[in-house]
């Protein structure tokens, strides 16, 4: 079997689907491996140490494609880099909901199986194959550096000879994957840390990091929806929510918001007062930025100051800014999918009724399945 590991093309995208570590495991496993020349180099990876764990090097995007099995990409392909995938090929990417469409069309069409990442159903058996959660990890760590380096003081409490500092106050919005790396990050810089989700569970973990939690009264048991999930909140909830939260917010120095609802946009929990009220110079970073923004101020991938000096920066794609770590967990989640859908026989196994591989799939044999 081949697999095909392709240079991403999309601006700002600097991780690559497989590192060389990976490469090396799979052509232990027998299987053989062709990387685009330059894929691993923004992430960190030269083409010497693919090379060097026995995959062959491809010159260009179609040269690497020639007989492939399997292609593997982070971004989506574009258009034209689908029109280039093999007849029969399995591609493994992420395939977002925004990205369907003719892309999902144009692989129906060149009769390619895609499995989209994103879609990894979040069940114990699939943990490791997780890419949602370990990309999220690295950007609830870098949101806090983002916040940390913007701000005009510092986190820790510091005694020195030319005086005391206090500690920064952070707060963190939607305690999931990405929250609670921000508190744990936000934690180790020295700052007094709080956080809230509207999910009960959730409360016991943001203690045992050593955080606060706040507006328990605004949490509900019902908040919790399928799949370990926050539902969406109903209007009246959300205004209670955003009241109770009204009155800590404007103590905070940095604010990092990750709320978020499977396929929805996200809840607005940061209302314009709410920004009014804060003091100058305090920072949100608002990871919910793509999927329309936790406050509602913010602006996807542009970095707004309010009138009150107020900055709210609205991170794109976080993940690919740290890009060796990411692609290196990226790569560990994807060799996992691999090794679950290739069988002992060395055979690639797609079966739509398999728990993982089924609810990954968006298109298979010509027809698009569910881009829901
Ligand atoms: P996410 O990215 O969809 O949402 C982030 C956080 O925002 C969640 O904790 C959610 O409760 C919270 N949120 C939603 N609406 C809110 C609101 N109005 N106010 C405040 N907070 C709000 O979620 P993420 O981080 O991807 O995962 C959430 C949960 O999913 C995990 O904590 C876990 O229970 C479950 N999970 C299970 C996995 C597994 O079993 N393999 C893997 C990863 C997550």
């Amino acid at each position: 079997m081949r697999i095909v590991v392709l240079k991403e093309r999309a601006a700002g995208e600097h991780r690559v689907a497989l590192v060389p570590e990976s490469v090396g495991q799979l052509v232990k496993a027998g299987v053989e491996m062709v990387v685009e020349s330059g894929a691993g180099q923004a992430a960190g990876f030269p083409d010497a140490p693919y090379a060097a764990a026995g995959a062959a090097l491809a010159g260009s995007a179609n040269d690497a494609l020639a007989g492939a099995h399997v292609v593997l990409k982070v971004q989506p392909p574009s258009l034209d880099e689908a029109g280039h995938l093999p007849s029969g090929a399995l591609l493994i990417s992420f395939l977002p909901a925004s990205s369907a469409g003719d892309l999902l069309t144009q692989l129906a069409n060149r009769n390619v199986t895609a499995l989209g990442l994103e879609r990894v159903p979040r069940i114990t058996r699939a943990q490791s194959m997780d890419v949602l959660s370990s990309q999220a990890t690295v950007a609830g760590y870098k949101a806090v550096l983002l916040g940390a380096s913007t701000m005009p003081r510092l986190l820790p409490m510091m005694t020195t000879a030319a005086g005391s500092l206090t500690p920064g106050k952070a707060f963190v919005l939607g305690a999931g994957v990405a929250g609670l790396q921000a508190i744990a990050t936000a934690r180790r810089l020295g700052a007094v840390v709080s956080a809230f989700d509207v999910r009960p569970a959730v409360k016991e973990q943001v203690q045992s990091l050593g955080a606060s939690f706040v507006a328990a009264d605004a949490v509900g048991a019902g908040a919790e929806g399928q799949g370990g999930y926050a539902r969406a909140q109903t209007e009246d909830e959300q205004a209670r929510t955003q009241a109770a939260l009204a009155g800590h917010i404007k103590d905070m120095d940095l604010v990092i918001s990750t709320a978020a609802i499977p396929g929805k946009r996200a809840p607005v929990l940061i209302t314009e007062p709410m920004v009014a009220s804060m003091k100058p110079g305090s920072v949100i970073i608002d990871l919910a930025a793509e999927t329309g923004g936790n406050c509602a101020l913010t602006r996807a991938g542009e970095t707004v100051i309010t009138a009150n000096g107020v900055t709210i920066l609205g991170p794109v794609n976080l993940p690919a800014t740290m890009p060796l770590h990411a692609s290196q967990m990226l790569s560990r989640n994807i060799l996992t999918l691999l090794r679950h859908l290739i069988s002992k026989e060395g055979q690639l196994v797609i079966s739509m009724d398999d728990e993982i591989t089924g609810p990954m799939c968006l298109v298979h044999a010509g027809q698009i399945r569910s881009s829901s």
